[in-house]
């Protein structure tokens, strides 16, 4: 099948998604480029784009092999990666296992607490509508997808967290917090867009050295050394 890249259909935050000539791959582009705080902080991170390339095809590899059905296709080149093309499920999970960000405000606890049981919280992606917080009767009230598919999600955000936070943990890095997107690929729910420093926290077990894009977000330092140091501890896991 060609991967030759058509168009361009999407140009992101952190990425730009091209067509490809077979029509059933995407192309996604990880840019060193980076927006984030509503769209208010802006700026270019070194080499971001190939070390989140990098870190994300590992990652969906890895759930690949531990059975977690994905759109990874494969590496086309330092920033770019192919993947099937889904028909997106306008729903963002996140699920948390240590208190921070948005849910610091949400629970008055404070950053660093570990949750006793994992938090699964779902978000109705929408442009200009900052993506609510909605439960399982919106998604289903909304029609975002259908009860199975839903338990589907729901059970294989749940077991992500509980395989990449296992993997993670032997290279000494916590998986406080993440973000998934599904889609739908010949009927079959499939992880989709990516997992990486860019849409998880990932703190160092043993420090609590921030090695995510809360370093960008909060100033904190190099961030390209923090996308560096997961990069490495990955490779070797
Ligand atoms: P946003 O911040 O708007 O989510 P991104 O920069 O993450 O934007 O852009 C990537 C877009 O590509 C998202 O809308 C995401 O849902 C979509 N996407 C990711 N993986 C796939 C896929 N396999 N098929 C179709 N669309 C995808
Ligand atoms: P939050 O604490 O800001 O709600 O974010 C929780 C996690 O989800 C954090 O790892 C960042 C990730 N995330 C995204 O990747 N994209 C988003 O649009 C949001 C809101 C969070």
């Amino acid at each position: 099948m060609s991967d030759i890249l058509t168009r361009k259909i999407y140009e992101g935050k952190d990425k730009n998604v091209y067509e490809c000539e077979n029509n059933k791959h995407l192309a996604i582009e990880y840019k060193d480029l980076t927006l984030t705080n509503g769209g208010t902080k802006a700026g270019i991170i070194n080499n971001k784009g190939l070390y989140i390339n990098k870190i994300n095809s590992h990652i969906f590899q890895f759930l690949e092999d531990n059975g977690i059905p994905t759109h990874f296709v494969k590496e086309l080149n330092d920033t770019i990666t192919i993947v099937k093309k889904a028909d997106m499920i306008p729903i963002e999970l996140i699920v948390r296992n240590v208190v921070a960000g948005t849910l610091i405000e949400r629970t008055g606890l404070p950053e660093g607490t570990v949750l006793s049981t994992p938090i699964i919280e779902m978000y109705y992606k929408r442009v200009n509508m900052e993506n609510p917080m909605i439960n399982r009767t919106h998604a289903l009230a909304l029609k975002l997808c259908n009860p199975v598919e839903l338990d589907v999600i729901e059970y294989n955000a749940a077991r992500i967290n509980k395989i990449l936070g296992q993997h993670l943990i032997t290279q000494n890095i916590t998986l406080v917090d993440f973000k998934v997107e599904f889609g739908r690929v010949n009927n079959r729910i499939v992880l989709a867009d990516e997992i990486s420093p860019d849409t998880c926290r990932f703190w160092d077990t043993v420090t609590g050295e921030k090695l995510d894009k809360d370093r960008f977000r909060q100033d904190l330092g190099n961030v390209e050394e923090a996308y560096i140091e997961i990069c490495h501890r990955l490779m070797r896991a």
